[in-house]
């Protein structure tokens, strides 16, 4: 379905990734069959030869192995062609000696950036936002970030909420305001006046009240 923005209607989180299949540069993908088992960052930027997406996609680059050691797939995109894609990897890397080895889509023809809602046009209606989707193994959107053309992510931000999210899963628990790895999380609050009364007395974990108590996991 689209809306008057010419997106389809925006993915959400909680919702299935729309599946697509994409000119990369690394050859074709379909999204079902892509990172099969990992997590997945998509994300876009709004066009090559900038200067803020230079700076971005060399962050993705220079931090990959951080990604992959989250058992997480990288996964750009931009409204571009693959040659310009191939030219601009190359100047980058002839220019600073980083390399994007990670597939870039070239979604020349819009079709990835409208089904994702990176398609903004009161932003611009020729280049996509700087969208980031984080997608989990089982192909579901568990967080998304947009930002204008002219304001650069933070590469220690998209990880800390990878991580978190996958510590979330792992351990059951939430994060708190500027968790980060080692810190104390917030364990589930009780939901029957039997486990209130019971997190009341519990011994080993910081209590504030029976609905905001953490724990350390080591
Ligand atoms: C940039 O990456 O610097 C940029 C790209 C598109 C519009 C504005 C800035």
């Amino acid at each position: 379905m689209e809306s008057d923005s010419g997106n389809t209607l925006m993915p959400r989180i909680g919702d299935k990734a729309p599946d697509f299949e994409a000119v990369t540069t690394t050859g074709k993908i379909r999204l079902s069959d892509y990172a099969k088992d990992k997590w997945l960052i998509l994300f876009s930027h709004p066009a090559d030869f900038t200067p803020v997406c230079t700076t971005e996609m060399s962050g993705f680059a220079q931090r990959k192995q951080e990604f992959n050691n989250l058992n997480t797939e990288l996964l750009g995109l931009s409204i571009d062609s693959v040659h310009a894609h191939l030219g601009w990897v190359n100047n980058v890397r002839k220019n600073t000696g980083v390399y994007f080895d990670f597939p870039i889509i070239a979604d020349i023809d819009m079709k990835v950036s409208k089904l994702y809602g990176m398609l903004q046009p009161n932003e611009s209606e020729t280049a996509a936002v700087r969208a980031v989707f984080f997608i989990d193994p089982k192909k579901i959107i568990r967080l998304i970030m947009y930002y204008p053309l002219n304001v650069g992510r933070n590469m220690n931000e998209i990880l800390r909420a990878l991580e978190a999210l996958q510590t979330a899963d792992k351990y059951k628990v939430a994060l708190p305001l500027d968790w980060q790895k080692g810190d104390k999380v917030i364990i589930p609050p009780p939901k029957t006046l039997q486990e209130m009364e019971n997190r009341l007395v519990q011994k080993d974990i910081e209590l504030v009240d029976f609905y905001l108590a953490k724990t350390s996991l080591n």
